[in-house]
């Protein structure tokens, strides 16, 4: 299929069609914001689905129903896509909610609101290598080609929601302030017990000792792997084909060792290099 059946331009980013409709964008434009919403932003394959699986009992005192009972796409919705407008007006407050948008696509009512939103980013490398193993699945999207030939559509942005580097430094605008917590898949994988209390102490929130033991329990790959509201298999082989990968594939951080040439990694690590200069955003995978 030609890349325009598959993807739209929205604001110059590719979005794919399959998910993106005038209906789902026109909504995300005329969002109406609630103080007590709760954002979860994610470039695309930095650990979205696995906010969506410890959000809910965060939230709700440890309890465990939603998320063995719903799909993670109507548990906590992509404000820009498809279901939104289908579950997120009959949300009860607070309501979780992830995107994979830019800061400055948010919906107007975004930025003056006091809504407070949790960024998760994850090392570009395997961000890159996780999503050339999911457009190889996902039959909604263009082949990808080899490595080398997606690498290079990654690093000039003609990709799903444009350059990696834009997104991060597009989420450090300074008027969020204290509105927003910076968190790493990473940092996840090292202790989630850590990230999950850091996330109650930004949202003010407490959970028992045994509730706090039931959401990260919970959220690990291994539980995730087989609870089929989070796994994808309610999703047809003929959208996302899981005789060519899992959607939980991996799991791990520095699989793109195992794919990267050092010629491919130099050249990678140069032009992030070069995009984020003068930004003064560090991470951790950066002092490797
Ligand atoms: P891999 O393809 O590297 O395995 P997203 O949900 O943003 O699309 O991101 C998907 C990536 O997050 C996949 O990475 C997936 O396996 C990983 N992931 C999801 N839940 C996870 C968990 N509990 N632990 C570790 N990785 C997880």
């Amino acid at each position: 299929m030609a890349d325009s059946d598959l993807y739209r331009l929205y604001n110059g980013l590719m979005l794919p069609k399959i998910a993106h409709t005038d209906e789902s964008l026109n909504y995300l434009q005329n969002f109406q914001v609630k103080d007590d919403d709760i954002f979860a932003v994610t470039y695309p394959k930095s650990g979205t689905t696995w906010i969506q699986e410890i959000l809910p009992p965060l939230l709700n005192g440890g309890d465990l129903t939603s998320v063995q009972t719903i799909p993670n796409w109507e548990r906590v919705p992509w404000l820009e896509e498809n279901q939104a407008p289908l579950v997120l007006d009959k949300f009860p407050s607070p309501r979780a909610i992830v995107s994979h948008m830019p800061c400055h696509l948010m919906p107007s009512s975004f930025l003056n609101s006091k809504a407070k939103v949790i960024y998760v980013a994850r090392n570009p490398k395997d961000v890159l290598v996780s999503s050339f193993h999911f457009h190889k699945m996902a039959t909604f999207l263009e082949d990808p080609g080899t490595l080398e030939e997606f690498t290079d559509k990654f690093l000039s942005g003609k990709v799903l929601f444009g350059k990696w580097t834009d997104h991060v430094k597009s989420w450090r605008n300074p008027e969020l302030g204290d509105r927003i917590l910076y968190i790493t898949y990473e940092e996840m994988l090292q202790d989630l017990r850590e990230i999950v209390k850091r996330i109650l102490n930004f949202l003010g929130r407490e959970l028992s000792a045994d509730a706090l033991d039931r959401v990260v329990n919970n959220g690990t790959f291994k539980n995730m792997k087989t609870n089929n509201m989070s796994n994808y298999s309610l999703v047809p082989d003929v959208v996302l084909d899981k005789k060519k990968s899992n959607f939980l594939r991996k799991g791990i951080a520095g699989d793109w060792k195992n794919h990267f040439s050092p010629e491919l990694d130099a050249k990678f690590t140069a032009v992030i290099q070069e995009e984020m200069k003068g930004s003064n955003i560090r991470f951790p995978w950066d002092e490797k």
